[in-house]
């Protein structure tokens, strides 16, 4: 019998499908809604769950295409079942449902964060076979527009959730900063790329969180801290090109040193607790994973920890993408071969689940 899992996410504005096997990744289609979102600044949760409806079916046909399989080859449909917008949830739900009962097909339900932490696992289909190293525990970094988490990963499938924003995520703060500063959405490319041009000490922006001794992060201070700012350069006049710049590099790096700084003080706790068995690595993933300057400022924080950094293979697995939910379903794959799983097809959408949890 195949390996082969067809996988769907709808978990927000993006409508994907992937064919994987393992690890391996034979497709990967994202059919991005940015350009629909785009007036409103944000997702619009009604015209997220129009748009998935009117695509997900020619997205899944293409995968199938992509990966040069048809339906009777497959093991088994994996779908994302949460975190992320109810109305977009339920259409990825609905249909995976629907196929898999019709194909009389296991249905593996999938948690959205958990693809986002194995995306560092998925390799390309020419890679096909080839084994990875055992390298657990590992504590993923979770950085998107929805999610900003540290997740500690003792196996595929054992997860204990270690820290979490309060309030928004850094992505969205980023988005959200863009929006005062006419960047368009999303704005996290964007505050990248014009960071390049700008200095990171031009504007102090405070750290938060740092009189709690925990692991949790706060991002909204930070935006309110970046308005004020915005506001006092612009009542003296227009915002020139470079306060733009300069507030990109000072902002980007103040966001992510909120991360960094929570990293830093789980990953001391660890190394001086030796009860905890040694980690072998960080992973990160999610939207803002794709960002440079994050990636060389959380590089330099666990290097005195001797520990590397893992990230997906390509940018596309760092965004929402179907692939990352195959990847994870590959690990639970041989139990719903082995003992069937009927009740996975009367699955509803738990746009709360948490990674770690098995309810909402
Ligand atoms: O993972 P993702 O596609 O969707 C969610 O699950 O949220 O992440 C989208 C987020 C957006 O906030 C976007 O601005 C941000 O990722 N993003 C970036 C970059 N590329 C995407 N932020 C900073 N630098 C980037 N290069
Ligand atoms: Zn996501």
């Amino acid at each position: 019998m195949s390996n082969f899992i067809l996988s769907i996410d709808t978990s927000c504005d993006d409508t994907s499908a992937a064919v994987t096997s393992g690890t391996a990744v034979l497709s990967n289609i994202v059919a991005s809604q940015v350009e629909l979102h785009k007036e409103f600044g944000g997702v619009f949760p009604t015209v997220a769950k129009q748009a998935h409806r009117e695509r997900i079916k020619p997205v899944v046909e293409l995968a199938l295409k992509r990966a040069k399989l048809t339906t009777d080859q497959l093991a088994a449909i994996a779908v994302t079942q949460g975190p992320g917008l109810a109305p977009a949830l339920e259409v990825g739900v609905e249909f995976a449902k629907q196929l898999a009962g019709q194909l009389q097909l296991p249905l593996l339900p999938i948690n959205h964060i958990e693809g986002h932490v194995l995306s560092v696992l998925a390799k390309p289909s020419t890679k096909l076979g080839s084994q990875q190293p055992n390298s657990f525990p590992a504590l993923s970094v979770i950085v998107s527009g929805g999610h900003t988490e540290f997740v500690l990963v003792k196996e595929p499938g054992k997860y204990q959730r270690i820290g979490w924003t309060v309030d928004d995520a850094a992505g969205e703060a980023l988005d959200k900063f863009g929006r005062m500063v006419d960047l368009g959405y999303p704005a996290g490319p964007v505050v990248e790329e014009f960071a390049k041009r700008g200095d990171a000490k031009a504007f102090a922006f405070p750290l938060p969180m740092t009189t709690t001794d925990n692991f949790l992060m706060s991002f909204s201070g930070l935006k309110t801290a970046v308005r004020r700012k915005v506001e006092e350069l612009e009542s003296g006049s227009t915002l020139s090109q470079q306060h733009i710049f300069d507030l990109c590099a000072s902002f980007q790096y103040a966001v992510f040193h909120a991360i960094t700084y929570k990293l830093n003080k789980y990953l001391q706790k660890r190394n001086n607790d030796l009860t905890q068995p040694k980690l072998f690595g960080v992973w990160l993933g999610g939207g803002v994973a794709a960002n440079t300057t994050l990636r060389a400022m959380l590089r330099e924080t666990i290097r005195p920890y001797q520990l590397s950094l893992a990230v997906p293979y390509s940018k596309k697995l760092c965004s929402d993408n179907a692939a990352m939910i195959g990847v994870a379903a590959g690990f639970v794959l041989t139990e719903f071969k082995e003992h069937s799983h009927p009740e996975t097809l009367q699955i509803e959408r738990l746009p709360n689940w948490q990674i770690g949890s098995t309810t909402s």
